[in-house]
């Protein structure tokens, strides 16, 4: 194959240059030039992302019907998907290394081989033994499940032209290397280049792709975030790595929404899809606890339960500290206030800990209440029944309750759990009679909520 040729270009001005630079001629800044192949000018006559050849058209005349999807046989993973994986979709499975990502993309391989016929999956970190032993302990061994240890771009695209695959797996996009640039695997130049060709690959072919990325501790994809632009889907895998559950979230998503979530939990078997999420948050909750109180927040079509825990502790010097882990600090900051000036809680001189357990991030105002009852409850030292009760509500800076949406579902979840009680704004109409065992509290005051939490 003829050597391409490569140019470096300043990131920052786009100034070029034949040979690395530490200091852009241009712009004088250090360290922005960066490799790039120099394309011939006839590959840019269709864009790479076209999917259809067609000319321009008449939009009115434009079939719309969707896309041509596959079951992924985890229903977890087609939810965040939005409904299955979409032929000739290139998806970004990023997340920090340990996470779970192999192990997701096994066995999402191996069940889509077992379905779909021939699967390619690609390791530059494994090797086929180790591969092949992983598999034997997620039970992810099907047939047409070809695997193979390779890292060179080119000789990538010889093996999925002749064993033409339905589905192609890369792990990861930083190990990958395109020879005709002289820098490193994982570097930028590198990383993008070689996204670009599984990209031609894949589209040319209508062949779907995952494609892993590994990302540093602050969530930055470790490649340039260019390629978020360029891929069709990104999915991030998160969790604490000492906790069982991994959260899969959508952070961008051509084919569909990105506020679905996929819940899993990590077993010796693998990743087990966790149905019934509000079981795992609430998974600590005991009978009665101080600072301690259930939520719900709706994520995608889906209600989940999660349980607020609030540390309410005197200063010792300084200024009051306000943590909030899960729950936005402003929002926080809002509550106390409230909490201060419309019920008289002395908290001005109180250290204010919030925690979302089970490391969710609340969105939203609905964890208002809870938030505040959670506070009052560790402040004053009294318990609440948490498994009991959850309350859900909006506070506004009078003190009020105002209505929340998506009421119904969450209460549906809250009776689905066996929870008794819940506090909602009186405002929120809700039909209650529908509840056989759930009796639901309306109160129009944050005060008046408060005074579900006594001895
Ligand atoms: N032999 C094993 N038995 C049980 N769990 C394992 C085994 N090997 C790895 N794991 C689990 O899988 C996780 C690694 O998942 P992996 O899919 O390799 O992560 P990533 O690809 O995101 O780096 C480990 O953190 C561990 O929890
Ligand atoms: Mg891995
Ligand atoms: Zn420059």
């Amino acid at each position: 194959m003829a050597k391409v040729k490569t140019k470096f270009i300043c990131q920052e001005c786009g100034y070029e240059s034949a040979k690395w630079l530490g200091r852009c001629m241009g712009c004088q800044e250090w360290n922005t030039m960066e490799e790039e192949v120099v394309t011939k000018k006839q590959d840019f006559k269709r864009s790479p992302t076209m999917v259809s050849k067609a000319k321009p058209q008449p939009i009115k005349t434009i079939k719309s019907g969707g896309y041509e999807r596959y079951d992924t046989e985890i229903q977890e993973l087609n939810r965040v998907l939005g409904g299955g994986l979409v032929k000739g979709s290139l998806t970004l499975i990023s997340g920090e290394p340990g996470i779970g990502k192999s192990t997701l993309i096994l066995q999402a391989s191996s069940k889509i081989a077992s379905k779909q016929g021939k699967v390619l999956y690609v390791s530059g970190e494994e090797s086929e033994e180790q591969i092949k032993m992983r598999a034997e302990r997620l039970d992810a061994l099907a047939e047409t499940l070809y695997v193979v240890s390779e890292t060179n771009i080119d000789v990538v695209e010889e093996y999925i032209s002749e064993l033409e695959p339905a589905f192609v797996l890369i792990d990861s996009v930083q190990t990958l290397f395109k020879s005709d640039l002289s820098s490193a695997p994982g570097s930028v130049s590198q990383v993008k280049e070689c996204v670009n060709n599984l990209m031609r690959i894949g589209k040319s072919k209508n062949i779907p792709m995952f494609i892993v990325a590994h990302v540093t501790k602050q969530g930055e994809l470790a490649g340039p975030r260019v390629l978020e632009h360029m891929v069709d889907t990104v999915l991030h895998f998160e969790g604490e790595r000492t906790q069982e559950f991994r959260i899969l979230r959508a952070l961008k998503n051509r084919f569909g929404t990105t506020s679905e979530i996929g819940v899993f939990e990590m077993a010796q078997e693998g990743l087990v899809e966790v149905s019934n999420p509000s079981a795992i948050f609430l998974d600590s909750l005991t009978e009665k606890a101080e600072g301690s109180i259930v939520v719900s927040t709706v994520e995608g079509t889906r209600p989940l339960l999660v349980e607020i825990q609030a540390l309410v502790t005197p200063t010792t010097a300084g200024f009051p500290r306000r943590t909030a882990v899960g729950v936005d600090l402003n929002r926080l900051n809002l509550i106390v206030a409230v909490l201060e000036k419309k019920v008289g809680l002395p908290l001005m001189n109180q250290d204010i800990y919030i925690n979302v357990v089970g490391g969710l991030k609340l969105e939203g105002t609905s964890a208002d209440l809870g938030v505040a009852m959670a506070i009052y409850s560790s402040m004053r030292g009294i318990p609440v029944p948490s498994k009991n009760m959850m309350a859900l509500g909006e506070i506004s800076l009078t003190g009020d309750l105002r209505p929340i949406s998506h009421m119904e579902k969450m209460v549906k979840e809250a009776e689905k759990m066996g929870f008794q009680t819940c506090i909602v704004p009186g405002k929120n109409k809700i039909n209650g009679d529908e509840m056989k065992n759930l009796k639901i509290q309306g109160v129009d005051t944050l005060r008046e909520a408060l005074n579900f939490i006594t001895y």
